[in-house]
């Protein structure tokens, strides 16, 4: 960040608001200029998925050739049907009274071919409609330039792994910023770039059947130094207002020491440093290339596998200069909580992520469940988190951009508040009690959606969605109105959360 005193003071003077909301009462609040919104992604609810011109993406593609790969054999042919019902969302979004709505943009919609070549009317009409639509109702868009669905013909050049779509993303930014600058303030290049180049480049999310250890450091590299060549676009053409601003949203579950040992400790640093510091090191470090840990390990390996050059790339200097300091804030998915465990194993000519990094994770059986394998409630690891990134990183801008749980179906989800109101009271302790630089908090999701390879089965909305519905009816679950109320009063209701922080 090369800016960050302004944008921490942007931050607070552009949403500082009126009711005052921490007085004399007892309760837990948030400042007055903190953010509530919730989010969404363009191929989890749009659906229309080849209406007016959008071309075909890797999910498209996917959930049409791989029906096995997903759970339900779901697509997101219709999904929550956004496209068609995008202002009965901003209704919804209305209705919790949040201030911003975080969604991606379908770079497919947009650039049908992936490429500038042709722009699809429809879809400039469909994301400036939906913005208009916000702004009418005094929400302000957080827009995600990708998430996940690569146009299928950039795939069919290697996608991520091909260098150049690096700079087809530039020029799919460069479209976005052209037509959407003028009325979006806050972007995000990417989400969670841990997921789809660890698990669509080297494991089971599309495009599939990819190489772990060798695809998914290339889709890595490629995606760094779009994000960089992006930011910095940003910065000399389109950054006119003090208030633009551009992130990058990273996932870091937080990994804890599965015992005392200092085994144990070094093998949950190590995964820190590949799930997480993998994309942030080469932004937030001073040597600006990979986390050290990664670099050493991964070399070695390579050595040892009789590579005659690392699988982990190197950065040139003028990409390492363009990377440092790239990022107006930090978005921050966070869900969960793992423990690490270090492993040796036989050396493998094969490569692969799991073996470069050497640690065995597994979840603690009596932390809280939800309707996601993979997904345990245990609310002091976001505090955990927030406090390794400042510790890490010295103390940067950060946003919550997701935060949620799966339940199963149903419009009573206790379950689902006790999950909210338990890591909120995780982030107001890292807040105000270690001064972490926290400036908003996304709950995931606005609706239900299409979670990837999971289909339909797991639920993360706030508001239920009718799937036997053609309208895809929406309805209120019980922790709307708890959302709701904490982000209109910014303050948690009187209640001790049952876990501890
Ligand atoms: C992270 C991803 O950004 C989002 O697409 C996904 O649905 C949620 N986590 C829940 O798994």
């Amino acid at each position: 960040m090369d800016r960050p005193w302004t944008v921490a003071l942007m931050f607070t003077l552009l949403w500082m608001q009126v009711n005052c909301t921490t007085g004399t009462t007892s309760k837990l609040c948030f400042p007055s200029s903190f953010m509530f919104g919730v989010a969404t992604a363009s191929y989890q609810i749009e659906g229309a998925w080849n209406v007016s011109g959008k071309g075909e993406n890797i999910w498209d593609r996917y959930t049409h050739t791989r029906p096995e790969r997903i759970f339900d054999h779901g697509t997101g042919d219709v999904a929550a049907d956004s496209y068609h019902q995008f202002r009965q969302d901003v209704r919804l979004l209305k209705e919790l009274g949040v201030r911003f709505y975080r969604f991606s943009m379908s770079w497919s919609r947009i650039l049908p071919t992936g490429l500038t070549n042709e722009v699809n009317p429809d879809g400039i009409r469909y994301y400036k409609e939906l913005i208009e639509e916000l702004h009418k109702n005094g929400i302000e868009p957080l827009v995600t330039m990708y998430h996940w669905d690569l146009p299928q013909s950039l795939q069919d050049l290697g996608g991520w792994t091909n260098p150049v779509i690096a700079d087809y993303f530039v020029d799919y930014a460069k479209v976005l910023l052209d037509n959407f600058g003028d009325r979006v303030k806050f972007w995000l290049t990417f989400n969670e770039p841990l997921s789809f180049c660890h698990d669509g480049y080297g494991g089971s999310d599309a495009p599939g059947d990819r190489a772990t250890g060798m695809e998914d450091y290339l889709c890595g590299h490629t995606v760094l130094r779009a994000h960089a060549a992006v930011y910095r676009m940003f910065q000399r053409d389109y950054n006119h207002r003090i208030t633009d601003l551009m992130g990058i949203t990273l996932d870091m579950a937080w990994i804890e020491p599965a015992s005392t040992s200092a085994e144990d400790k070094e093998a949950a640093e190590i995964t820190r440093q590949f799930f997480f510091g993998w994309f942030p090191h080469p932004i937030f470090s001073k040597q600006g290339d990979y986390p050290p840990v990664m670099r050493k390990r991964i070399d070695e390996m390579s050595k040892r596998q009789n590579f005659t050059r690392s699988r982990l790339p190197h950065f040139t200097k003028e990409e390492v200069k363009m990377l440092r300091g790239a990022c107006d804030f930090l978005g921050l998915n966070h869900y969960t909580t793992y423990l690490a465990k270090r492993v040796q194993r036989p050396l493998s000519p094969i490569p692969s992520f799991d073996d470069d990094m050497g640690v065995q994770l597994s979840q603690k059986a009596d932390w809280p469940k939800s309707n996601s394998t993979w997904l345990k409630v245990v609310p002091w690891g976001l505090r955990k988190t927030l406090n390794w990134i400042k510790g890490t990183y010295g103390n940067p801008p950060v946003f919550i951009t997701e935060n949620g749980i799966s339940l199963e179906p149903g419009l009573r989800d206790p379950r689902r508040i006790n999950y909210i109101d338990g890591y909120l009271r995780a982030l107001h302790a890292a807040l105000t009690k270690d001064k972490c630089n926290v400036y908003g908090y996304t709950y995931w999701s606005l609706i239900d959606n299409f979670e990837w390879t999971r289909g339909y089965s797991e639920r993360f909305g706030l508001y239920e969605v009718d799937y036997s519905s053609k309208q895809r009816v929406r309805t209120a679950r019980q922790s709307a109105e708890y959302y709701s109320s904490v982000a209109t009063t910014k303050c948690l209701p009187d209640k001790v959360s049952g876990y501890k922080l």
